[in-house]
């Protein structure tokens, strides 16, 4: 049996898209450990917005400036993977008191199915405490501008996918909605 990582942990989600509350979270737990893994959830029951190549690609470049960060793909459970690669630390985020009872939960699960896999909580910084990635969609479905909850080259992308109305500053979409409604 491989030794475990001791100095290693692992943030998974479904990131789509990664959030600024995820950053905040994957800098703070990239000071604790030497090696971070963000792990992008390939088999859930959403059904992501972004495909795994863009997740997996679009977080390699928001977290490019962490050099003990490392992007993965896994599927199946979460407790295995981090077996696989001999980690024994998974890092979750709280966010609202509202998370406590589903991450109680699933740290439960976790534990009763790998003992020797820890689950490790962060508080996320109050800022982002409000902010999910599928509320982030939502602003940019309805034309919203998401430069303010997620990283730059997350917003670009959201602009992409969901038109230049997700690109638009609050004040300039004003100003043009009041140009259109003058014409
Ligand atoms: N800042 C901003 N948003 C955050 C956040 C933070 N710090 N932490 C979480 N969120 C958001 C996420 O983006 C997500 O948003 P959404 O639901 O609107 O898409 C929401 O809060 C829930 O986050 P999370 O609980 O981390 O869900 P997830 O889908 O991102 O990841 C897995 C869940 C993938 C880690 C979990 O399902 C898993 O381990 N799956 C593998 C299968 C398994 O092992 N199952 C047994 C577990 S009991």
């Amino acid at each position: 049996m491989k030794r475990q990582d001791k100095r290693a942990a692992i943030y998974a989600g479904t990131f789509d898209p990664l959030t600024l509350g995820h950053l905040d979270l994957i800098e703070r737990a990239a000071q604790i450990f030497d090696r971070l893994i963000v792990a992008v959830a390939e088999h859930s029951r959403k059904n992501p917005l972004f495909t795994m190549d863009e997740r997996l690609e679009l977080a390699r470049a928001a977290l490019q400036h962490l050099p003990n960060v490392e992007v993965d793909r896994f599927a199946g459970l979460l407790v295995d993977y981090a077996r696989a690669k001999n980690v024994h630390v998974l890092v979750r985020g709280l966010r609202v008191f509202s998370d406590f009872e589903f991450e109680f939960k699933m740290a439960l699960t976790n534990r009763a199915m790998a003992p020797d896999v820890e689950t490790l909580f962060l508080m996320t910084k109050e800022d982002y405490s409000f902010l999910s990635s599928s509320t982030v969609r939502e602003v940019a479905e309805l034309g919203g501008h998401t430069g303010q909850f997620v990283p730059p080259v997350v917003h670009a992308a959201l602009t992409r996918k969901l038109g230049p109305a997700a690109a638009q500053p609050p004040a300039q979409k004003r100003r043009s909605q009041r140009l259109a409604a003058d014409e």
